[in-house]
């Protein structure tokens, strides 16, 4: 059972002020959109100060870790010894790396080389080489709440080719930061991700995309980057999600390795590069938690 908040009422927020004085001329905003057909958050969606805080002081973890990866990662070195870094500093900051254990996933991050797109399990037999391009994607758990961004590096002197991929992409997601405005949609920023990616011969993952954030690991909603201006989920302050493209340089096929059952690669073995950031959208557009 649900009780309807009176606007004397202390808001569900946790803030200490009446709901009036609060959430609520938010959330009559929010109706008039549904009313009108859009999809809208749910209330759980919208994060509280103190939620807020649990994810900013989750992120720091994520961002230190990713940071050291920068530092020590090199040609030669193995994808466990990522793993191992991300181990040694996730824990000793305080933290549980999200992917240990997530559905059965048996490492505590993510590392996809060149043709694959994402969830590359760590391998003492996978050798980072000169020339590659990785994507390290690390996600935090501290306190219950979740953080999670990814980065590309590049290792040892990498062809032109690739750097454009990376650099696109990487462009693609600050285009992606530019369009989260609230009271425009989901729809509006994927658009405009997309286009940058195809204005560059590239394509975009459609399958695989973004996700709420903060509370649990994946929430709602997903986060399309294919997809259409004035579509998906309307943008509200307090919501918190990552932006996250997969960009291919060939086709947005994909094929799932069946014999880990994880790793997803391009399906005509082109390169794909992604980054990711998990943003909260504010009254004026956003601020990035960590990238
Ligand atoms: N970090 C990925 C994301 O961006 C999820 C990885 S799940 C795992 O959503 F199990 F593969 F680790
Ligand atoms: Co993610």
């Amino acid at each position: 059972m649900i009780r309807k908040i009176g606007r004397n009422d202390p808001c569900w927020c946790g803030s200490g002020k009446k709901y009036k004085n609060c959430h609520q001329a938010m959330e009559d905003r929010i109706l008039t959109y549904r009313r009108a057909g859009h999809v809208v958050p749910s209330r759980r969606l919208i994060k509280s100060g103190r939620d807020i805080q649990g994810i900013k002081d989750s992120a720091k973890i994520n961002i230190a870790v990713l940071d050291e990866v920068g530092k020590r990662i090199c040609a030669g070195m193995s994808t466990l010894e990522i793993d191992e870094i991300v181990n040694e500093v996730t824990y000793g900051m305080g933290g549980i790396p999200a992917d240990l254990g997530y559905e059965g996933f048996p490492k505590s991050v993510c590392t996809s080389i060149n043709n694959e797109v994402c969830h590359g399990i760590p391998s003492k037999d996978i050798i980072l080489k000169d020339g590659d391009i990785i994507n390290v994607d690390c996600s935090t758990i501290l306190n219950n709440y979740w953080s999670d961004s990814s980065r590309m590096f590049m290792i040892g002197k990498v062809s032109e080719e690739r750097e454009r991929l990376v650099r696109v992409t990487k462009e693609c997601v600050e285009i992606g930061i530019q369009n989260v405005k609230p009271w425009t949609f989901l729809g509006d920023m994927g658009h405009a991700v997309h286009q940058h990616a195809l204005d560059n011969g590239y394509s975009v993952v459609r399958e695989i995309g973004g996700h709420g954030c903060g509370n649990a690991f994946h929430e709602d909603p997903f986060v399309s980057y294919v997809s259409t201006p004035g579509t998906e989920m309307l943008m509200v302050p307090g919501m918190v999600f990552t932006i996250e493209p997969m960009v291919n340089a060939g086709t947005d096929e994909l094929t799932f390795d069946k014999e880990n059952g994880w790793t997803v690669y391009t399906a005509d073995g082109k390169d794909s590069a992604q980054w990711e950031v998990e943003v909260l959208v504010t009254d004026t557009g956003c601020e990035v938690l960590c990238w």
